[in-house]
């Protein structure tokens, strides 16, 4: 695309940047975007620094109380601009089939017609920062890189902390090294002399994803997913579409080492939908009873996985930091997140107190009450009385921190690694009041699919939409899939297969759900670092060492006595509540399975509906 020159526009490229392909499209797109200027990011403390107070000063961020919570910020956003917007998202593949039928798709060339209006002069009057950034460690095999041109240095501060960002990412781009290209706009350019607003943003919101040409073009919002473009656009759907081509996996995973008693080290990778306490389980604290056992994080969000020769899956984390979920943390839930946030840390839309700290529901299980007095996240005075009365929430139930990895006293030594970490377990759990018991073993590989394939999970705040309906959430991918479901389901399938017959061990493949709830409507799980409980289990079991087992409709489950129990007080009749299969359940269930995959019918794995077969034929029995 060829924008005509810029009216005296300079663009300040500086002397390090030598790849011409870039310098190229920056013009191309200030050209289209036409800001006042143009500031390219090199990723400095000292400009980090510069762009916190600039945030300041324009109203979007408040300094907090630098006692209680050294350098940190909190920026309060438009209330219509609080999450990811699933309903906007496109993923524009040449073919309709290829985006398939769980994505919004729209012909590239008619989006692109689309959206070159609303991109033409969207940043007036602001400035465009371009940000470059290394999803994964510098220069890692596993690692890509991708450049964000945003008109948003709230943007700019947050990817500073959730990627490696900066001026060395020019040295391993090179002249001719590839990156993927990421537009962002708030789509809120300003007039000659019109006042910012705190938050800007537009009514009008597009996420877009071109597969082929692995573009991302965002408008209108300045919210998280939507905005920090290296995330789930790039970590995800962009880099599914390059892991499928390439022969690797770009997964919605949290990655945890595990050590024991023993001195062993184990790496694990889970799939939960969002906000289903993946942070939580990433930095968990073995309860008391687990003497000798430690859990480190490799990362909290997002997995790439690539086989290695030598038959094992190696991951890292693309991401340099967490942006993860606030209410509900608390030092009960997920101490080393608590104590990560302590200070370098950016809140989004959570209250503030008298004291100039923040606040969250959840944080008074704490401090043992309620504060008398914030300022909600919307601006307005928050007392105990006002929620009882109105039901204000004081923080957005999708509010979130932004803060460095570097924070967490819980970080892996490895997580750093450029090579990654060799994979021994994959799990994948959904949030589910009944029929999903609290683990199983798939016994094989295209079990763990299926089983990853059909998870379902109550929806949460995440994305905008209603909460708390079940949805089929495929691999905790739904929202995420850079493509065809039903061949990203035969891509795991066909992984599976060539390290199988190369004679690599496959890692263990795990459901759970952590979210059973009893008759009284409680959760019957205690959860949180309860589920050392059951992780123990599933070293145990790759270790050989667990008991056999019992196995159920859909693969191997724990009996009472294999889970090791020292500190809880939680009885066989309890664990028969939350690990039981109730027939009619799985009949219904089935049928749920049926409906995703007579919407998935195109390229359906032939595999996957023979399981289902071999499933419904146990379950008859
Ligand atoms: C997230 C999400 O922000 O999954 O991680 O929504
Ligand atoms: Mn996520």
């Amino acid at each position: 695309m060829n924008y005509p020159a810029m009216q005296g526009l300079t663009l300040n490229t500086p002397a390090y940047v030598k790849n011409a392909r870039l310098v190229a499209w920056v013009a191309d797109m200030v050209a289209l975007c036409k800001p006042d200027s143009v500031y390219w990011c090199d990723g400095s403390d000292a400009e980090y620094q510069r762009l916190c107070q600039q945030l300041v000063d324009a109203g979007t961020f408040k300094k907090l109380n630098e006692e209680k919570r050294p350098n940190s910020f909190l920026a309060c956003s438009d209330p219509s601009d609080v999450a990811r917007v699933e309903d906007r998202t496109y993923i524009c593949s040449a073919l309709k089939e290829n985006a398939g039928p769980t994505n919004n798709w729209m012909e590239p060339a008619d989006m692109r017609a689309t959206l070159q209006p609303l991109f033409d002069g969207c940043m007036k009057g602001r400035t465009m920062y371009v940000v470059p950034f290394s999803m994964g460690p510098l220069g890692s095999p596993i690692a890509h890189i991708g450049i964000e041109l945003s008109d948003s240095p709230y943007v700019a501060v947050n990817m500073k902390i959730m990627t490696r960002m900066g001026q060395a990412v020019f040295d391993v781009l090179g002249t001719d090294g590839d990156f993927v290209p990421c537009v962002h706009t708030v789509g809120a350019p300003l007039a000659e002399g019109q006042q910012d607003v705190k938050w800007p943003c537009n009514k009008t919101k597009y996420i877009v994803h071109y597969p082929e040409t692995r573009e991302i073009w965002s408008y209108g919002s300045g919210y998280g997913g939507n905005a920090l473009l290296g995330k789930k656009c790039f970590a995800l759907r962009i880099a599914s579409n390059m892991g499928r081509d390439e022969g690797w996996l770009a997964e919605h995973m949290l990655i945890l080492g595990v050590t024991t008693p023993q001195g062993k080290k184990y790496h694990v990778a889970a799939a939960f939908p969002s906000a289903c306490g993946k942070t939580n389980f990433s930095m968990l604290v073995p309860p008391a009873g687990f003497d000798g056992w430690s859990v480190t994080t490799i990362g909290d969000d997002i997995a790439w996985i690539k086989p290695n020769a030598d038959g094992k899956m190696y991951a890292i984390n693309p991401e340099a930091g967490y942006f993860g979920v606030a209410p509900g943390t608390n030092m009960v839930t997920n101490p080393n997140c608590m104590l990560s946030v302590r200070g370098n840390t950016i809140f989004t839309n959570v209250a503030l107190t008298d004291d100039g700290d923040v606040w969250w529901e959840g944080m008074e299980k704490d401090s043992g009450s309620l504060p008398d007095h914030l300022i909600d996240w919307q601006g307005n005075d928050w007392t105990p009385e006002i929620a009882k009365q109105t039901g204000a929430k004081a923080a957005h139930p999708n509010s979130r921190f932004t803060v460095a990895a570097t924070n967490n006293p819980a970080l892996d030594p490895e997580w750093n690694n450029p090579a990654g970490v060799a994979i021994d377990a994959f799990i994948f759990g959904g949030r589910r009041s009944t029929t999903v018991p609290l683990v199983t073993e798939a016994r094989n590989w295209t079990e763990g699919v299926y089983m990853a394939a059909t998870m379902g999970s109550e929806t949460t705040a995440a994305a905008t939409g209603q909460a708390g309906v079940v949805r089929r959430d495929p691999f905790a991918m739904l929202p995420f899939m850079g493509y065809n479901m039903s061949d990203y389901f035969q891509h795991w399938l066909n992984l599976g297969e060539k390290l199988a017959a190369s004679g690599a061990t496959l890692p263990k493949i795990y459901t759970t759900n952590w979210f059973r709830k009893g008759a009284d409507g409680k959760f019957t799980w205690p959860g949180y670092g309860e589920n050392m409980r059951v992780l123990a289990w599933m070293i145990e079991r790759i270790e050989g060492k667990a008991g056999q087992g019992q196995e159920n409709l859909i693969g191997v489950s724990p009996s009472y006595g294999d889970l090791n129990w020292n500190g809880l007080d939680f009885s066989a009749e309890q664990f028969e509540s939350v690990t039981s299969i109730d027939k009619d359940a799985w009949v219904k269930e089935l049928a749920l399975h049926a409906e995703l995959f007579e919407q998935l019918a195109y390229h359906l794995p032939q595999e996957l509906s023979d399981t289902k077969a071999a499933i419904e034929s146990r379950l008859a029995a």
